[in-house]
């Protein structure tokens, strides 16, 4: 069969790579892709920009693709699988519909608490003085979301009220994130450690894959501003078979449910942010794609056919298929530009790039990556992702390490401890 993996960073290199892998692959198409990732030779390029969604069903149709997986959720959100759909092409991915469990945070809200899966209590505004009444009234540490996709960057942890307010000014009012916070969702703020639960669904079943945990904030020690993730290992010892199994029960089966009795069809990835909680597990929000850089861990782990089990999945087939892991452990360090997330620059020479490919265990997925006159150069904020398998964890983590030291660019920051919870 023909693939095409939509997108462009380190997640969707991970995907075109163990998509390539599987028997039935003819050929992998990567759109837009990253003219400076090395791919083998199943996968062709194309230019089709992610948010294309006219131009990426035409080049499906063109290229006779039979399985189209996307990789970000904007293009799920405006739609991109409904657009397939309605031309007969599978895709792997939710409909706009389905989306909205990512794009909106009210919309998620109300469908966790209306299906009875356990969430921090919250409520949707989008009138300043109403939001912010409210939020006095609750003189508690609360958390304040945009409710729309705000790059990761549209959550805001208060301890107080005026801090509250300080956020509700800045969303509603100053519209620091456009559209995306026309309204927003005051949430009481849940403690605990967090753990990220992926599952492939066809909307009928669903199967858990690999569990993983990446690391938000930029310095060591979880010191600093949020990312989109600086790293992350596979398995994460926290998620015990004690808590998958809750996990399943009260997360998934009840999410599943829900969507049904909406007549909401999914197929796709649902991805659970939860915290685990003195009071249980409780979801902070779904997204409806793959994680990364949790992908870069998992799918090196995954033993199965990933395009067996994602083709299943667009038919409905999916209780007919298993995922098998590998025993060996997983671990990925992001190494980003320095000054990220905040401003950094672009266009540094990268260095070493063979080296580190050729270290035991290692395998370099680019992210902000680009091509220079023949050389690769930095093009983003985080800009590689080093993952390495080894037969620990501790195996895994040195492995990633050594790959990453062999990586020189300006400005180059990683942090050193991935996985150093779980050690
Ligand atoms: P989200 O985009 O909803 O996953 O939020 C991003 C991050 O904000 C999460 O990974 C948590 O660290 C934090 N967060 C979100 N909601 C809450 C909450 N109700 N209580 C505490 N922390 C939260
Ligand atoms: N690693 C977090 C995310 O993919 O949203």
């Amino acid at each position: 069969m023909n693939v095409l993996v939509v997108g462009g960073g380190g997640r969707e290199h991970a995907l075109v790579e163990t998509l390539a892998q599987s028997p039935q692959a003819q050929k992998v198409f990567w759109s837009p892709g990253n003219p400076a990732a090395p791919c083998g030779p199943k996968i062709e390029k194309c230019a089709v920009a992610a948010d294309d969604l006219g131009g990426l069903a035409t080049l499906a149709e063109s290229r006779a693709v039979d399985l189209t997986v996307v990789g970000p959720e904007a293009p799920l959100v405006a739609g991109l699988a409904d657009v397939f759909r309605a031309k007969g092409l599978r895709v792997f991915g939710p409909g706009r519909d389905g989306a909205r469990l990512e794009g909106s945070k009210v919309f998620s809200k109300r469908f966790f608490l209306k299906h009875g899966i356990p969430t921090g209590r919250a409520e949707g505004f989008s009138d300043f003085d109403q939001a912010f009444a409210f939020a006095k009234r609750h003189p508690k540490p609360l958390v304040v979301k945009a409710d729309g996709l705000a790059a990761g960057k549209g959550v805001i942890l208060c301890r107080d009220h005026a801090e509250a307010g300080r956020a509700l000014n800045q969303i509603l009012r100053e519209k620091a994130f456009g559209d995306a916070g026309r309204e927003v969702l005051i949430e009481e703020r849940l403690t605990g450690p967090e753990v990220s639960v992926m599952a492939i669904t066809d909307g009928k079943d669903f199967r858990l894959l690999a569990s993983a945990q990446d690391h938000k904030r930029v310095f060591d020690g979880d010191e600093g501003p949020n990312t989109g993730g600086m790293g992350a290992y596979s398995p994460a010892a926290i998620f015990t078979a004690a808590l998958e199994q809750r996990v399943r029960a009260e997360i998934f089966e009840r999410t599943l449910a829900g969507l049904q009795a909406e007549r909401i069809p999914f197929c796709g990835v649902l991805y659970a942010g939860l915290m685990l909680t003195p009071d249980g597990p409780k979801i902070l929000e779904y997204n409806c794609r793959f994680g990364d850089p949790e992908t870069q861990v998992v799918l090196p782990r995954l033993k199965s056919d990933l395009a067996e089990v994602l083709l299943a999945a667009c038919e409905g087939r999916l209780a007919e298929t298993a995922l098998e892991w590998t025993g060996e452990a997983a671990a990925c360090v992001v190494l980003a530009a320095g000054g990220y997330p905040g401003v950094f620059r672009k266009g540094d020479p990268i260095s070493g790039l063979t080296a580190a490919a050729a270290k035991p265990g290692a395998r370099v997925f680019h992210a902000g990556t680009a091509l220079h006159e023949g050389q690769v150069v930095t093009n983003g904020g985080r800009v590689l992702g080093i993952t390495a398998l080894g037969p620990t964890l501790r195996g895994a983590v040195d492995r990633a390490y050594a790959a990453a030291d062999a990586i020189a660019f300006d400005g180059k920051h990683c942090r050193r401890d991935i996985a150093a919870r779980a050690l």
